[in-house]
């Protein structure tokens, strides 16, 4: 049973970006630790069409990291020669565009970018990820060679299911690669920002070994990413043959404590001095006479600013190249959403990394307000100006 190491309050829907005259609903953020598995999920799951839905407005296109991040994993996967890969979770066709429209199928339950993959040639199923989808694909296309999911099957409350129903669609040979936030990387980096609705688990190696044996899958190799702010992308197989040890990686989770509660109790205990250290540092340069605005209107944002509780006062606006989201407000805290070009002006001193998981590719890109002394904040790993 999950034990509760963590409760970030009231939040509202993380990627909930409102029109001004819209109303928004708030519910309980809060994880916990299962001993038995070792999984890391929220306490409450918020209900997959409320989060998922024609309206979804996260587009993986929209760094120049993720672009080739999926354009390099894709590449990778041609390589093996697969006759035909499923992706799921599909959003705009960032990684299916580098397949041919007859090797690749996706499963995308956001209406929106269903239509956008389907326009692109791609045989896209506008459903989630359940018994029926995966009936579905069995008639029409058979066993599919690769499944591959990008920060998909985090998203899943009954990840046992999730697992079982890709075992179903791919072939006895077949590789299940798919990538999510790790529980290590939010721990080292005391991300607590990754802890938001869409994110219904965190995962571990250790829970993810036990969870995908159950479905008859075995790990055979692990990669450590670099985006998302630390994610893992897990190798799985069905054929024990093929079968390659991870007991490194596993003894690193051990060794950081992952198998105990208290290490996410500790946690806990740092997330809750990170948020003085942040408001105390804002209102600071506030009082300074500093101009404030946040960089890239995140779903991880939003868990900080409800969290701590800033809001227009302390931001004029916050900045994101996405067009759809840029005239909306962030959800709960109501700071305006601008194109980069409206928000940050020649007066604006400090910005706030909504995006840091980006700060490489965003520091490079704002050379000149680096350059007059613009300051990047930032609250991970710790609380700091870059
Ligand atoms: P991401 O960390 O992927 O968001 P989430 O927490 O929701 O998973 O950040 C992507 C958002 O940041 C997206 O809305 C685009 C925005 N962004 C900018 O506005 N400017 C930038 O330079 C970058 C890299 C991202």
């Amino acid at each position: 049973m999950k034990q509760q190491f963590i409760d970030l309050g009231l939040q509202p829907i993380a990627n909930g970006f409102l029109h001004p005259e819209e109303h928004e609903w708030f519910f309980r953020l809060a994880a916990g630790y299962d001993p038995e598995t070792h999984l890391v999920s929220l306490m409450h799951f918020v209900d997959n069409t409320v989060l998922f839905n024609d309206r979804y407005i996260y587009c993986s296109s929209g760094s120049a990291t993720m672009r080739t991040h999926f354009e390099m994993i894709a590449a990778s996967i041609k390589n093996r020669h697969p006759r035909l890969v499923l992706e799921i979770g599909s959003n705009d066709g960032v990684f299916l565009k580098h397949f041919h429209p007859g090797a690749a199928i996706a499963v995308e339950p956001c209406g929106n970018f269903a239509r956008v993959t389907t326009e692109m040639g791609y045989k896209t199923y506008p459903y989630f990820w359940n018994t029926s989808t995966v009936d579905l694909i069995l008639q029409n296309h058979g066993m599919v060679d690769v499944v591959y999911a990008a920060n998909c099957m985090c998203h899943m409350p009954d990840i046992e299911n999730a697992f079982s129903l890709v075992r179903r669609v791919l072939a006895p040979e077949g590789t299940f690669i798919f990538e999510d936030p790790s529980v290590i990387h939010m721990l080292q980096r005391n991300s607590y920002d990754q802890i938001y609705d869409e994110h219904a688990h965190i995962f571990s190696l250790l829970a993810l070994e036990k969870l995908l044996a159950l479905a008859g899958f075995a790990i055979f190799n692990v990669e450590k990413l670099p985006v998302h702010g630390g994610s893992n992308r897990i190798y799985a197989h069905q054929c024990p043959t093929w079968r390659t040890s991870i007991a490194d990686q596993l003894d690193e989770e051990r060794s950081a404590g992952l198998d105990k509660i208290e290490t996410y109790l500790e946690f806990a205990r740092r997330v809750a001095q990170s948020k003085v250290e942040l408001v105390e540092l804002l209102w600071r340069l506030r009082a300074q006479g500093e101009k404030i605005i946040g960089y890239g209107a995140t779903s991880k944002s939003t868990v900080v600013y409800n969290y701590c509780g800033i809001g227009p006062d302390l931001l004029n606006c916050v900045t994101d190249t996405t067009p759809a989201k840029q005239g909306l407000l962030t959800p709960g805290t109501h700071i305006p959403i601008v194109a980069p070009e409206v928000g940050l002006k020649p007066d604006v001193t400090a910005v706030f990394l909504g995006a840091w998981n980006f700060a490489d590719e965003i520091v490079a890109k704002e050379r000149a307000f680096a350059a007059r002394g613009g300051k990047f904040i930032t609250h991970v790993p710790n609380v700091r100006v870059l």
